[in-house]
Formats: structure tokens, sequence, C-alpha cells
């Protein structure tokens, strides 16, 4: 039977979902920038990682998890994880009926507008980077600007580890970021939802490895930001003055309820177990 009184429209959640645990830094930027907003989260920690996945395992795994997002009325849908947000973005925009936002985009811009020099380095999973959506990304937007991506895998292991703040992080990073040290880069996209964990070292590590000019581009921030303009844009914002948080997982709930505490900062009892 159908529900007498449905929310309206602007009212409805806002559907989040990543591969795992680190599409929380999009839901930490979100509830910053819009503290009205609720949110469902999926972290499909099943089947994290995804960024050496094949483009065709990716779409896969997307569409399972878009389709459970959608199917729990929400009024539309963040594509947290880089690596899907790289190889099946338009496949999720033409299969559900809903707004679809990913992170690269908003990532990209925030970039451009960091960059003095125009050239500009981003490190993130190694599907993301095969799929060229960065470079892509930033092509559209200016014409003389260059990106220099590199595979930074080892650096999503270490965050799941819990080693935020650890000297073999940073000569893990030392040793990544080297590589681009031929570029001359002046901004470093984080182009992966993992790595603003690692804000701190990376910010420390560039200075020291590329240069103090190197701006570190957060693409969970700028993902907020563009967020918050298309929610006005459409007459999307909620009217409601208090928000929620809903966490779903697909294994291990304790764990992520664990790591979810910490890196929100307050106590997470309820993440729910779900099946897709
Ligand atoms: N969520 C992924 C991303 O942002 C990182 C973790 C993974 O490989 O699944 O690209």
């Amino acid at each position: 039977m159908p529900n007498p009184n449905p929310a309206p429209l602007c009212d409805r959640p806002i559907g989040v979902f990543d591969s795992g645990l680190g599409g929380l830094t999009v839901v930490r930027a979100i509830r910053t920038q819009l503290p009205h907003e609720s949110i469902i989260y999926l972290g499909d920690t099943a089947r994290v990682p995804y960024g050496a996945r094949s483009p065709e395992t990716i779409i896969r795994y997307a569409r399972t998890c878009g389709r459970a997002l959608a199917a729990r009325n929400i009024k539309m849908l963040v594509v947290a994880c880089n690596t899907v947000s790289a190889v099946a973005l338009d496949v999720l925009r033409v299969e559900l009926d809903l707004p679809v936002l990913g992170v690269i985009v908003p990532g990209a811009s925030a970039a451009v507008q960091a960059s003095r020099s125009g050239r500009i380095g981003v490190i993130a999973t190694t599907s993301t980077v095969a799929s060229g959506a960065y470079a892509r990304a930033v092509a559209a937007q200016s014409s003389t600007a260059e990106v220099h991506s590199l595979a930074a895998p080892l650096l999503v292991p270490l965050v799941e580890e819990g080693w935020l703040d650890d000297p073999i992080t940073e000569q893990v990073i030392a040793r990544y970021l080297a590589e681009l040290v031929p570029h001359e880069i002046d901004a470093l996209v984080l182009g992966c939802t993992h790595y603003p964990m690692l804000h701190g070292p990376l910010e420390r590590v560039a200075a020291r490895v590329l240069g103090a000019q190197v701006a570190v581009v957060d693409s969970a921030q700028a993902t907020a930001s563009e967020l918050k303009d298309f929610l006005s844009q459409r007459g999307l914002a909620t009217t409601l003055p208090h928000s929620t948080l809903k966490l779903m997982v697909t294994d291990r709930p304790q764990q992520f309820a664990a790591v979810a505490s910490r890196f929100l900062g307050h106590t997470i009892e309820d993440v729910s177990l779900i099946d897709l």
C-alpha cells in the first residue's frame, strides 16, 4: 500500500556509496557543509578494494550499490568512490532514475582553480589512473592545464590498517611523490576516498618532496561544495531542522562502526549489514 504521507522530495536523504570506509571522508565533508541533510551511506566492505579491478567488474558492483540505495527513497546519489566515479558514473546516470553526482569533476575543478602553473598531479587507484578520468575532467575546464597521474595503491591498505600517523606511511608517500618531481606540479589532487584521511602527512611530505608551492586538493571537500550548489539550484535542499545518518555495509559492521566512530568523532553503534 503506498505511503499516504510520503516525505517531500527535498526532505528525503542523500544516498552516498563507496567501496568501503573511505567514503566517510565525503560523509564528513557533507555533514560539515550541509549539516541538515540526512544521509544513507553504503560501504561495500565485502568487496573492497575496487581500485585494481576491471571496468566491467567495477560497473557490476556499482550497479548493485546504486540500486540498493535507489530502493531506499533517496533524493539523489553521491558516488563517493573515485574509482566508481571514474569508470561507472555514466552507467549509473543512465540506469537510475535519480540525479547522480561523482567526485572527479568537483576535484578536477578545485585543482584547476588551485593551480597557477597549470601543472596538476593526481594520486589515485590503478583503475582511476587507467581510466584517464581526471585528465578528461581537467581538459574540459582548461585547454592549457596538464595532468600527471600516479597510482598510489599502497596507501589504501595503510589507511584501512589505521596507520594514519606513522613514519612508514610517510616513507611510502615520499616514494610515490618522488615520481612527480620532474613534472613540477603546483597542485596535487587526492583522487581516492582514503587519501583525505592522510591529509596531514600528504601535505607535509608534498611540501618536502615537491616544494612548498604545492596545494593539496581534497576531492571530498570539493564534492560537498558542488553538492551544496546542486541542491540549492535544483530546489532540493532539505527544509528539516535535524539530520540523520544511517550506515550500511556488506560485511563486518562492528569493525566499520569502530573506524567510523573514530573518524566521524562520535560513537556510531548502529551499522546495518545488508546483502546486495
Ligand atoms: N574507494 C576507492 C577510491 O576512491 C578506494 C578504495 C578501493 O580501491 O576500493 O578510488
